[in-house]
């Protein structure tokens, strides 16, 4: 059974969530995440929506079984299970906290299991040096969760002149500029991956 709506053109891929991957006051990730939306858009075969993880605002863990047993006992869990099995992509996009990704991600994942199983997923981490290396641990554990990480990621380097006094973005345009041809490459790697899963 599969997991998500499938896409009804060879050509779309179906809905994508961009999920915003940080959650403290100030963030800048709400502003890097419009602007991935934005230009993933710009391709008509991804639609494309936000999902906040404020928003969502799970706890921390609180589910008695573990997730691969999919025996949901919260109602937190359900209609998070049922939000992310209504997307068939997933763009992840997270600041680098302390050569690591975010927490709130890290347990936004672990929630569930069966519902990323065999979903393509792109990464957008931002940070000094771009994230890399908060990038490079999420690719191991979406593995571990059996999405089918794309190879063309988007790492942001934000330097102390793009920011003001508590952090954020001063010309959010100027800053991100650089980095939207690897967002339209992080488009096509995600569409060549749903292609794939669709012929399975
Ligand atoms: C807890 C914490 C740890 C951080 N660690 C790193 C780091 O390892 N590398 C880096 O380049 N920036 C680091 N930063 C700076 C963040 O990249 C920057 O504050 C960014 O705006 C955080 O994203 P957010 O505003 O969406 O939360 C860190 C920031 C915080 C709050």
């Amino acid at each position: 059974m599969s997991n998500a709506i499938t896409p009804t053109r060879p050509d779309d891929a179906g809905r994508v969530a961009v999920v915003v991957g940080s959650t403290r006051p100030n963030r800048i990730c709400g502003t890097v995440a419009a602007w991935t939306l934005r230009h993933l858009a710009a391709n008509d075969a991804l639609r494309c929506e936000l999902v906040d993880l404020a928003e969502i605002s799970l706890p921390f863990l609180d589910e008695p079984l573990k997730p691969a047993l999919g025996r949901y006992e919260r109602e937190h869990t359900r209609r998070w299970s049922t939000l992310v099995r209504s997307y068939d992509v997933f763009v992840f996009v997270f600041p680098q906290y302390n050569w690591g990704y975010p927490a709130v991600l890290k347990n936004a994942l672990d929630f569930l299991y069966a519902e990323w199983h065999d979903k393509p997923a792109g990464m957008v981490s931002y940070g000094t040096r771009g994230g890399g290396k908060g990038a490079a641990q999420l690719r191991e554990v979406l593995q571990g969760l059996h999405m089918r990480p794309v190879d063309d990621n988007v790492e942001v380097k934000i330097t102390a002149a793009d920011v003001d006094d508590v952090g954020r973005l001063v010309a959010p345009e100027t800053a991100l500029r650089p980095f939207v041809d690897q967002v339209h490459a992080m488009a096509d790697g995600l569409l060549a991956a749903s292609a794939d899963g669709q012929l399975g």
